[in-house]
């Protein structure tokens, strides 16, 4: 297992590049089993979650080339419509395959996902919206088992408790483009990610209105082809590298971020007193004020502030002036980075979904450790500001969501290099 050690207080300085997005990548992955054409997806990033999805297409029969940071769906059926446990209980996006399987083949066996250190993560919308399509639906020993003689579209309201779902959206869509007659899709995610899919799915003959709103509309086709289709940059690795300029009070361009991507982050980042302006070909990012200031955060459904920023923010804040008050709406039990910051020196008190976090004049480097990809990008900022040594361990949790971390790091002044435990 791999650690991260970061010699911290260095300020970030120059232009770095964003990779392609994983949570967008992962179900364009998934819809290339709609056809049986050859897909060609660009742009797509080098990451554990990605290499575990190629594991889990070979292990359907789909064969698939990796050429630098463009994935080849070659050519070809699916022979086993079948999602193990081994490959799925490793990643809890690989449910994304059942929407892709259903609407391809009227079958599939998906391992019902496991439990997850973020908090609980329930699948019943992504159940609810395959159903409405016409689909018989089973959980046996482990599996979700469906089936159906034809997919018929339908009108489905695929709000939950905590709003809409990313991948509920994802497996529903999919399932429409090929069923019979138009399906609505309301209180869809409305996520950059969801946007991306359905333009892959239009470039392979989908017809989708709307995606990107809280109402899709999908009239189905017979049939999908191959594509190529290049994948839109990763707004939370550039939200993360946004965040690192501001705490490190350097100054960096991120090429290829989008600023509507992340424009709650920016509302907010601003508000600390950041300097943030969309150039031709990315966003630069300063501090223009003295100090950090504190900032009150909810994170909430796209275009809301994203949970998936919430530990890096956090951070943010430990050495912000002033306190600030971070609740947590999407995952309410999303905290695991907290006491591992408070062993840095940082001053955090959870009441509820909410954390209150006193900012500190500085933070001291520790040993930490996290069990989760964005709690462990919350340590490394804090890493990059503590007085001292950090070292993150369980650099896997990392190697799931951020391409090259050390190097990108390194290229822009840190001092952070990756060793052996
Ligand atoms: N939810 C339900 N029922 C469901 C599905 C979800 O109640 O059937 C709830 C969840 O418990 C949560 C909320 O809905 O409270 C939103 O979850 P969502 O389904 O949108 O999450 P997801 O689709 O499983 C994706 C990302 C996550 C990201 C969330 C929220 C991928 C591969 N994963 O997950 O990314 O946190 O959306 O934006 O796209 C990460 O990259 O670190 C990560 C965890």
């Amino acid at each position: 297992m791999d650690k991260l050690v970061i010699e911290g207080g260095k300020a970030l300085y120059g232009s770095l590049e964003i990779s392609g997005s994983k949570n967008a990548c992962l179900p364009i992955m998934a819809a290339a089993l709609l056809t049986d054409d050859e897909c060609v997806i660009k742009n797509a990033p080098a990451l554990k979650d990605v290499h575990t999805l190629i594991k889990i297409l070979n292990s359907m029969g789909r064969e698939v080339k990796k050429e630098g940071d463009t994935i080849i769906i070659k050519r070809g059926r699916v022979t086993n419509l079948v999602a193990s446990y081994d490959l799925v209980s490793t990643m809890r996006a690989s449910i994304v395959v059942l929407g892709a399987l259903l609407g391809r083949y009227g079958k599939a066996k998906v391992s019902f996902p496991g439990g997850c250190v973020i908090g609980p993560r329930p699948i019943d919308l992504h159940l609810k919206g395959i159903r409405a399509l016409g689909t018989d639906l089973k959980i046996e020993e482990g599996y979700i088992i469906a089936k159906c003689a034809r997919l018929k579209g339908a009108r489905i309201y695929l709000g939950g408790h905590f709003g809409s779902s990313v991948l509920a959206t994802a497996n529903t869509l999919m399932a429409a483009t090929l069923a019979d007659g138009e399906t609505i899709i309301a209180n869809a995610a409305g996520e950059p990610e969801v946007e991306d899919l359905a333009n892959f799915l239009i470039s392979m003959g989908a017809r989708i209105k709307g995606a990107g709103t809280p109402t899709i509309v999908v009239e189905g086709v017979k049939k999908l082809s191959g594509t190529t289709y290049k994948i839109i940059p990763d707004r939370i690795e550039a939200g993360t590298y946004m965040i690192a300029a501001i705490m490190t009070r350097g100054k960096l361009f991120i090429k290829d971020a989008v600023y509507r991507h992340n424009i709650a982050l920016i509302d907010k980042l601003k508000e600390t007193g950041a300097c943030i302006d969309e150039k031709k070909g990315g966003i630069e990012v300063k501090i223009a004020a003295k100090n950090i200031k504190s900032v009150d955060i909810t994170t909430l459904t796209y275009p809301g502030f994203p949970t998936d920023l919430q530990a890096q923010i956090m951070s943010l804040t430990t050495v912000a002036e002033g306190i600030s008050v971070i609740t947590e709406k999407v995952y309410p039990e999303r905290f695991i980075h907290i006491s591992e910051l408070n062993r840095m020196g940082a001053q955090i008190i959870l009441e509820g979904s909410s954390a209150i976090i006193k900012g500190v004049k500085k933070l001291s480097g520790a040993p930490v450790m996290a069990s989760d990809l964005r709690a462990s990008a919350g340590l490394v900022l804090a890493g990059l500001v503590a007085k001292g040594r950090t070292e993150v361990s369980r650099l896997y949790h990392i190697d799931r969501g951020y391409e090259k971390i050390e190097e990108k790091l390194t290229s822009i002044g840190a001092k952070a290099w990756r060793i052996q435990e």
